[in-house]
């Protein structure tokens, strides 16, 4: 069943919405920032982070700052992003983060927007940190690993003070597909991945290493094995004979046009006869 349409106030304009999704999902859709740490659409809202927070300014309802990635919208849902007290809160987060996560230089370029260039609390620097004294612990990686890829290689390990996010025992992961989706959504870029020939290194997480897979026309390696093994279902359909199953997507995507062109060009001939 459609979800019914709805119209939701934010920052004194309209928009239309579906009744139910998260406010900061018709925010992004409309051009609106809204920071965030561990919203990511693919998955469920996790409300962790409080980065998110905006105003409720219903008339007659008391005013509240909630967490828009957890707000669901309902017909003349009336909200602000920057109200002065959603600010104020936001950048104590924003402190609190630097002091967790003092060498990730995304979370300090949103700190500045913020005008937020120093913090007040104890910085938590670890030696030899795996992810480069960069996690605020937001989960997103473990997530994605897990409902998404299907891999789960990392989770949180630890507790309080102590907690971080790695492979279990800091060992290498058999499981490890090589993705990179972990690095992908991560919203400080603490995950940090190298290309080394044909090997792809998981530095974040202990050094694992993954196959990476060589074009069979050019030599450029392109997708960890595993992956390609993966995903191979998917071509399958597209790409019957296999042909261009170990090709990069360049190489792919120049076969297909040649095949695409030879295909017209037969089409041309028959209707020209
Ligand atoms: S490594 Fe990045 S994605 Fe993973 S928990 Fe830390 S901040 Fe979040
Ligand atoms: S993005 Fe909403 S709580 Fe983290």
């Amino acid at each position: 069943m459609n979800a019914k349409e709805v119209q939701v106030y934010i920052n004194g304009k309209t928009y239309g919405a579906s009744e139910g999704e998260p406010l900061i999902g018709v925010a992004r859709r409309n051009g609106i920032f809204i920071p965030s740490l561990c919203y990511e659409e693919s998955l469920e809202p996790y409300g962790a982070c409080r980065m998110c927070i905006v105003e409720i300014k219903n008339e007659g309802v008391k005013k509240r700052i909630v967490t828009s990635c957890t707000l669901h919208v309902f017909d003349g849902l009336s909200v602000e992003t920057d109200s002065e007290e959603v600010l104020k809160h936001r950048k104590v987060l924003l402190e609190l983060y630097l002091a967790q996560a003092p060498n990730s230089s995304k979370l300090k370029e949103l700190a500045l927007k913020y005008g937020v260039n120093r913090t007040r609390f104890r910085q938590k620097v670890r030696d030899n940190d795996p992810l480069n004294n960069s996690c605020v612990l937001c989960g997103l990686c473990v997530r994605v690993c897990s409902e998404v890829m299907g891999a789960r290689v990392i989770s949180f390990i630890g507790r309080g003070e102590k907690t971080r996010v790695n492979t279990p025992y800091f060992e290498q992961s058999e499981l490890c597909l090589g993705c990179r989706a972990c690095a992908e959504v991560c919203p400080t870029g603490a995950i940090e991945f190298r290309d080394d020939g044909g090997i792809r290194v998981a530095a974040s997480w202990s050094n694992t290493k993954v196959e990476l897979k060589k074009c069979n026309v050019c030599g450029k390696y392109y997708a960890p094995v595993k992956l390609d093994k993966r995903i191979d279902t998917l071509y399958y359909y597209r790409d019957k004979d296999g042909e261009l199953r170990d090709m990069c997507p360049d190489c792919r995507r120049k076969a297909m046009t040649r095949k695409m062109t030879l295909i017209a060009e037969n089409e041309v001939e028959k209707y020209a006869k």
